[in-house]
């Protein structure tokens, strides 16, 4: 099972490049740009990634987004985890990226753009790792700062597939978003939102209802309402699920609790992703791994797991039919 799981060509939908800031990266970047740094080790760093929720992770996560002050910094975070994943067997990725986190901390949209589009061409020609990026905006904050990155995006719009929705999710429903969402889409981009993190299933029929969202992220809470299960089954919506991050983060007690396999026995489109993997215990493989391991998934639950990030990646129908057969191939010529 583990050599499938590594031999799976994989497809990570739900990742966002601040979330893949390791430890001593962090400290090797703050040392170069003198950023101070409130605990005195990696080892002091890491063991305060403990979170009792989604709040207490995003305030360490963004604390950490200080230490990202130039180009090459984005450049290097991005091509560290591209080539950590493609050694994992991913052959495509959609990134988010926060630029709210940081335009307000005077570092300008295009000094992120450039830095992280550097290391997905640099990725493309040399590890063979296809990617496209996603602007998530912070739904803490409100509509006119989301209306103001946009513009800023403008002149970038043929390097951003989509635009997503991330950060804080209780007490900020998609419909605070509704026409930030509706321009995006006039300007050709495609949507996705978090939605049923920590949120009510409500938050989920409104980011299909009034986003029109072509993805969920993260989805989990959508068991709680039968007749949604109903119609992301029906409209087979894509669920981008990661299953170390909802441990982590307390939305459930341990991975043998986790519903995905729930979720992929009531026929609903689910994927496995990392989130922040440098803060959650684990890229792809260990997410893959740890969720097989306690949900006893089978060997034809993983090739289902592959075939649906097939399915709901952004790419086009060529490298979708493509990325099927590679797989179907694997299934027929393996003994397991
Ligand atoms: N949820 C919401 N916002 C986030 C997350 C998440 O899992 N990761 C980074 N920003
Ligand atoms: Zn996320």
């Amino acid at each position: 099972m583990d050599s499938l799981i590594q031999r799976l060509p994989k497809l990570e939908l739900h990742v966002h490049i601040e979330g893949t800031l390791e430890p001593d990266q962090l400290f090797s970047f703050a040392r170069r740009n003198n950023v101070s740094v409130r605990y005195p080790s990696v080892e002091a760093l890491r063991s305060a990634y403990q979170f009792k929720n989604l709040q207490s992770f995003l305030d360490l996560y963004y604390e950490g987004t200080a230490v990202l002050v130039n180009e090459q910094d984005f450049y290097e975070l991005a091509m560290a985890y591209l080539k950590k994943v493609a050694d994992q067997g991913v052959v495509h990725t959609e990134i988010f990226f926060d630029p709210q986190s940081h335009t307000h901390r005077g570092i300008s949209f295009s000094t992120v753009m450039n830095g992280i589009r550097r290391a997905l061409i640099e990725a493309e020609e040399t590890l063979g790792i296809s990617s496209e990026l996603i602007l998530c905006f912070l739904r803490h904050l409100d509509e006119a700062d989301a209306f103001e990155t946009l513009k800023q995006a403008e002149p970038y719009l043929d390097q951003i597939i989509g635009i997503g929705l991330d950060s804080s999710e209780k007490g900020h429903p998609p419909s605070k978003f509704e026409r930030i969402f509706a321009a995006a889409r006039s300007n050709g981009l495609l949507t996705v939102a978090h939605a049923g993190e920590e949120g009510p299933p409500e938050y989920i029929w409104e980011s299909l209802d009034l986003l029109k969202v072509s993805r969920i992220d993260h989805g989990v809470r959508c068991l709680e309402d039968n007749s949604l299960v109903d119609r992301l089954v029906s409209e087979k919506m894509p669920l981008t699920v990661c299953p170390l991050s909802n441990i982590r983060l307390g939305g459930f007690p341990d991975m043998r609790n986790h519903p995905l396999k729930k979720m992929l026995d009531r026929g609903l489109q689910v994927t496995i992703n990392s989130d922040d993997p440098a803060y959650f215990g684990g890229y792809m493989t260990e997410n893959f791994l740890s969720t097989q391991t306690a949900l006893g998934l089978t060997q034809e639950d993983i090739v289902k797991l592959g075939h649906n990030a097939v399915e709901s990646a952004f790419i086009t129908k060529k490298r979708r039919d493509t990325l099927h057969a590679q797989i179907d191939h694997l299934v027929h010529n393996d003994d397991m």
